[in-house]
């Protein structure tokens, strides 16, 4: 196994608070260890075109606490077709970088593990994603940050919900997991939470609709995950207004503003983390794993498994906000 001297880092896929984090770990512990860093830009893209730089102890400086990261990011489809990898590998080639970290979401660590097995090279990937829709792993960077956005954004929508006795729908992001709509709900003491993990086994609209929604209360609040396949807040508003002409029906989608802002003490320890940990299991002579947490413990999970489609909603979680709704 030729010996690691050099390694590359990227950002790739939606951006996510705490990758900056993530960067100056990595950055740092690779420095320590007395390997060379070199700075990817633009995710996949940047090994296409060649926007790569070399990074020391001071370009990581003063980055800890802001969202977003600094290497930019994309999602590139050229690295999607076998010519654009091969392209990837004569940049990494050049530049004379023997390894990869790569931070993101399942799409970056698809094209890892592709990319990784078609050209025997070496990544380690780092979970970063407000999503947490990763397998093998409690939490991704960004997914705490994420959630305490939402949650504030809903504690602020409560107030005018209240004053007006509206009900709300209000849309959060998770492309098709249901992670920060569930938890965002039980933090925000919301009414329901609509998740396609559940929505197509069971009517969740039907269910409050059928218990008057909160009896107690004259204003709720629905949270709904983005989702292709059982709609989005609009489409779920609009099917009370023209059942139930009663109701003061609104919307809120949260959108982009979800994905910014300074990451939460959480995803910085996190990221620092799994930062370090990604350069000991490359010193290691580990390749095409992803760092995962699982009960407060670093590990190693296979790509295969990291990226398999299977990462479950607890059953505790929607029973819990079953109960606390009545
Ligand atoms: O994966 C992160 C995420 O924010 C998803 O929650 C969302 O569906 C998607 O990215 C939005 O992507 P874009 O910023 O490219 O519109």
């Amino acid at each position: 196994m030729k010996s690691i001297k050099c390694i590359g880092i990227l950002t790739s896929g939606g951006d996510a608070p705490g990758m900056n984090a993530a960067i100056r770990a990595v950055t740092r512990a690779a420095i320590y260890n007395g390997l060379q860093v070199k700075a990817i830009y633009r995710g996949y893209k940047g090994l296409i075109t060649g926007e790569i730089t070399e990074f020391k102890t001071q370009n990581v400086s003063n980055i800890i606490q802001q969202g977003g990261t600094i290497l930019k990011t994309a999602r590139c489809a050229e690295f999607r077709t076998p010519e654009g990898r091969a392209i990837a590998h004569e940049t990494l080639v050049k530049e004379e970088i023997d390894a990869i970290v790569a931070i993101g979401g399942d799409g970056t660590l698809t094209g890892a593990r592709i990319f990784a097995s078609e050209f025997n090279f070496p990544i380690v990937g780092i979970p970063g994603t407000i999503d947490n829709d990763l397998s093998g792993t409690d939490t991704t960077i960004g997914y705490d940050t994420a959630l305490n956005t939402i949650v504030k954004a809903v504690d602020n929508i409560r107030d005018t919900a209240s004053s007006h006795e509206r009900l709300f729908f209000i849309e959060v992001m998770g492309r098709d997991a249901g992670f920060l709509a569930l938890n965002g709900a039980i933090a925000s003491g919301a009414e329901a939470a609509i998740i396609p993990e559940i929505a197509l086994e069971h009517d969740v609209l039907s269910e409050l609709i059928g218990n008057g929604f909160r009896k107690s209360k004259n204003s709720s609040i629905v949270l709904v995950a983005e989702s292709p396949e059982t709609g989005g807040a609009l489409e779920f508003a609009d099917r009370i207004k023209q059942e139930y002409p009663q109701y003061d029906v609104r919307v809120s989608i949260l959108g982009h503003l979800q994905r910014g802002g300074s990451p939460t003490a959480n995803d910085r320890i996190l990221a620092s983390r799994m930062g370090a940990a990604a350069i000991d299991a490359l010193m290691d002579g580990q390749r095409n794993v992803m760092i995962g947490v699982a009960n407060n413990e670093i590990l190693l999970i296979p790509f295969s498994k990291a990226i398999k489609k299977d990462k479950h909603i607890s059953r505790e979680l929607l029973q819990t906000l079953r109960i606390l709704s009545i």
